[in-house]
């Protein structure tokens, strides 16, 4: 990061005030695919994977004092999947920041995470967005249909 960098990724502890503004944006971006949740239920929910290290964890980038992206790392993320863990999820990066690399900056920590902690494999699932992720060096695993839509399961190896 150069000194001219606004842009920093930090972790998102259980207890920052900010849990409820990143929460906000991934009830907004998925909680309808899951509609047991209320907006409350939802951020109690993101707030517990909010982890100290390895899985769960959670990031933010942070423009000075406010949040501006968000990825994550957690056990389990496609239901329908549940032998495979751990995932990238929660990728979101507000609309006015986006195509400046953020997104990118945040998958790398949440992999730099994922290989502290001794993950060689992990896995996310997207409907739209396979071309970034390919070009952060995530491979195509397969392609299902998962709450309505076709989405492809990619995986990302760590380490040598
Ligand atoms: C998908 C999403 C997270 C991408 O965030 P982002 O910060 O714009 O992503 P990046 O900037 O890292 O990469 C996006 C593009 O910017 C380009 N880029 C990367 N670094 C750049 C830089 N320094 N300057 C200019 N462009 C850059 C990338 O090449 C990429 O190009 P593309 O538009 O052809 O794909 C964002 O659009 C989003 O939040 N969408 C809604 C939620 C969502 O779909 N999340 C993904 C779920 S799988």
């Amino acid at each position: 990061m150069s000194k001219q960098d606004p842009i920093h990724i930090v972790r998102l502890s259980p207890d920052s005030d900010h849990v409820p503004t990143v929460a906000s944006w991934t009830y907004a971006e998925w909680g309808h695919l899951s509609p047991g949740y209320t907006a409350e239920s939802w951020c109690e929910a993101f707030r517990r994977e909010c982890g100290d290290a390895g899985v769960p964890s959670v990031f933010v980038a942070m423009e000075g004092d406010q949040p501006v992206g968000t990825a994550a790392l957690m056990a389990r993320d496609m239901h329908s999947r549940p032998e495979l863990t751990p995932w990238l999820a929660s990728v979101f990066v507000l609309p006015e920041w986006r195509g400046q690399g953020i997104a990118s900056r945040l998958v790398h920590r949440v992999e730099a995470e994922a290989a502290d902690c001794g993950v060689s494999l992990f896995y996310l699932f997207t409907p739209d967005q396979q071309a970034l992720y390919r070009r952060l060096g995530w491979q195509d695993h397969e392609e299902v249909r998962y709450r309505g839509e076709a989405v492809t399961v990619m995986t990302r190896q760590l380490g040598a």
